[in-house]
């Protein structure tokens, strides 16, 4: 059977992976400032990580939720601590895109109604409602598209005004990114997110922040949203979450009823899945990666900030968009081949997106910031 072949694909077969580091299968070593797409939060094979699921393997791997499962309790009580959101509750699944479509079906549960407000620029996944309030219609099929998602234009106040005046009474949601990130690491105005927060509140309607990429400490903070006086009605997670174990989960405000069947997964909550969870939060936790997110990002945006044909820095913490006066797919690419240096791209053609793992050094740093000059001289 051949693959289904839907990724184009860099030549390079990675077996082995430490920290900040990759090996390739002829001994090449890569540095990796992209996490395979913001995943690898705590660095690749960390030992913690490694002991953690080595022994949970040991014990028991997986059983469904139909039993009690500490771990999970465990998992929700350390994430309600680190990000400050104690009061809400956790649902478990298995990605991103499972958390926001969870997220959305939440909501509309819990007010009955049926619109969904999303914005240009968007990424949240590519389930059926996920999908339908992502901004790109090459990936939206026939089958997911409805007049109930409507698209409001990224920062503009006056038409999230105007569409809520449009559509009184029949929004259920609006889903937001903590900081876009497929889209190029764009950040929300304060003026947005304290509109959005007003016309939620006033017209009952769920603010979903999808902190699928920008959470877990990307941004510096717990979760990019905690820079604003706001505390959304639910939260996703995903990506750093498991540091390559793949999880998710929704972060859910008291003011959502539960009860049985309501939402439901085989895998989601699995015991590796949470021992992977609770590994990566002890790690962020004992090694204080939210000073380390914002140190090291600093560090990197003022080292680079006068290099050749870099336009903006649009950074925070560790979650940093370098917008080029040129398209960056060549810079990209010699990065990754002459230097070795494994970065992201964006929806924005000129927009190099770097995600590195929250613990990395000033000296792996440095590696980076010597590769990218060297690619924006020549
Ligand atoms: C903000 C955001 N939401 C949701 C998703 C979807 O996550 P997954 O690929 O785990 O389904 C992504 C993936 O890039 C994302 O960046």
């Amino acid at each position: 059977m051949n693959l289904f072949q839907v990724y184009p694909l860099f030549n390079i077969n990675p077996v082995k992976a430490e920290g900040s580091f990759l090996w390739d299968d002829k001994g090449q070593k890569y540095l990796d400032f992209y996490g395979g797409h913001a995943v690898i939060s705590i660095g690749h094979n960390h030992p913690h990580y490694q002991n953690k699921l080595k022994s949970q393997l040991e014990k028991i791997s997986f059983y469904s939720n139909s039993v009690q499962n500490d771990l999970q309790t465990e998992l929700a009580k350390k994430l309600g601590e680190l990000s400050g959101y104690e009061n809400y509750s956790l649902f478990l699944c298995n990605s991103g895109a499972e958390a926001n479509e969870n997220a959305l079906k939440l909501a509309s549960f819990h007010n009955g109604k049926q619109k969904v407000i999303y914005f240009s620029g968007s990424f949240h996944g590519r389930t059926s409602a996920a999908v339908s309030v992502t901004d790109n219609p090459k990936i939206v099929a026939p089958v997911n598209f409805s007049e109930r998602f409507i698209k409001c234009e990224w920062n503009n106040v006056a038409q999230l005004k105007q569409l809520f005046a449009e559509n009184q009474g029949e929004i259920s949601s609006i889903i937001i990114e903590g900081i876009q990130g497929v889209g190029g690491i764009v950040l929300p105005t304060e003026e947005m997110i304290q509109t959005l927060k007003n016309l939620c509140a006033e017209n009952e309607v769920v603010l979903i922040m999808d902190e699928v990429q920008s959470g877990y400490v990307r941004s510096g903070k717990f979760f990019a949203h905690q820079e604003f006086d706001i505390q959304p009605d639910l939260i996703t997670v995903a990506k750093g979450m498991g540091n390559g174990f793949p999880m998710g989960g929704v972060l859910i405000s008291p003011i959502f009823k539960a009860s049985n069947g309501l939402l439901g997964t085989t895998f989601g909550g699995n015991h590796l899945s949470c021992a992977a969870g609770i590994a990566v939060l002890e790690v962020i936790k004992n090694e204080n990666l939210l000073e380390n997110s914002e140190k090291m990002g600093a560090y990197i945006e003022s080292e680079i900030q006068n290099f050749n044909h870099i336009k903006s820095i649009r950074r925070r913490g560790l979650m940093i968009g370098i917008e080029l006066d040129q398209p960056c797919a060549e810079i990209r690419s010699n990065l990754l081949m002459k230097h070795h240096v494994f970065t992201g791209n964006s929806n924005d053609a000129n927009v190099l997106r770097i995600l590195p793992a929250l613990n990395i050094t000033e000296k792996e740093a440095d590696i980076f910031i010597g590769a990218l000059n060297s690619v924006l001289e020549n």
